[in-house]
């Protein structure tokens, strides 16, 4: 079945809870959608685990409308969600409707995501009467690394906590569908969860969040290395992936790969002429 923001609106009210990953290609999209998941992000995480980039500020408009396109293409019925890159909209509400309407014009993303409170909640508006459906995110907004001094658990004092409670009230009046919620206290989301009528969508903030969402690299463990605390590794994909090449290479050194069966055969009489 289909998913749209009314699929999220009704889960929290069923209360059921939704499941969202992050995809940046067609296969993986494609695989996800089989699974039943509710929604997929488009998120600037690419910068870091698709480019290589050591944070998100390097991704562009022009990227995210090139992966939507390709999730897209594999997602059926999950809700795609693209991601408004670092600059695509802080600069003005202009730029930030424009972008957005680059994301699901030429990206073909179903709604679009934004990090901030107060400072946004005009562009929010804006976006979401130009028909695109906006999700907000608040804690920690990993645009903002150079303001926050780095990824660092957000809301821990009670002016901080206070502070993401209003900007959630906020983002919901400016018309927001969803709130992804990302490295605050559980019991900071839970509040917030209970205050605002629109699902919380968690990210290091607990269980009590209306849902959930996994960068894939991380939960497949597809790159070693760091592994945030509230990341859970559902696989080794990594690794696997490693083993495979290792064979191929292997193989083919030694000669042993291709084998018969996965050659080509022709007529000897056809082959006789060629001499
Ligand atoms: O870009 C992204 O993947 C995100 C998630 C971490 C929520 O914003």
């Amino acid at each position: 079945m289909k998913k749209t923001i009314n699929t999220f609106l009704e889960a929290k009210q069923k209360n059921e809870k939704i499941t969202m990953l992050t995809a940046y290609d067609y296969s993986m999209a494609k695989i996800m959608d089989s699974a039943g998941i509710d929604g997929i992000l488009v998120g600037d995480s690419l910068g870091n685990v698709f480019l290589g980039h050591e944070n998100t500020l390097a991704v562009t408009v022009d990227n995210i409308i090139y992966h939507c396109q390709a999730v897209a293409r594999g997602a059926k019925n999950a809700l795609v969600v693209g991601d408004m890159p670092f600059m695509s909209y802080q600069t003005s509400v202009y730029d930030a409707v424009v972008n957005a309407g680059r994301i699901v014009k030429e990206g073909m993303a179903h709604c679009v995501k934004l990090e901030g409170g107060l400072d946004v909640c005009e562009h929010i508006e804006k976006i979401t009467k130009a028909s695109i459906p906006v999700m907000a995110h608040l804690g920690l907004t990993p645009q903002s690394v150079n303001t926050m001094g780095g990824y660092i658990v957000q809301g821990k004092t009670e002016n901080a906590a206070q502070k993401i409670i209003e900007e959630a009230l906020a983002v919901e009046k400016a018309g927001a569908f969803a709130i992804v919620l990302e490295c605050v206290p559980e019991k900071l989301s839970d509040i917030i969860t209970k205050k605002v009528n629109i699902p919380t969508i968690g990210i290091g903030a607990g269980v009590n969040c209306d849902g959930q969402i996994l960068v894939y690299h991380d939960m497949l463990n597809m790159i070693s290395g760091f592994k945030p605390k509230f990341v859970k590794q559902y696989a080794n994909i990594g690794v696997a992936i490693g083993v495979a090449f290792d064979n191929y290479i292997k193989e083919v050194k030694a000669g042993e790969f291709p084998q018969k069966e996965h050659t080509f055969k022709i007529d000897d009489d056809v082959i006789e002429k060629l001499y």
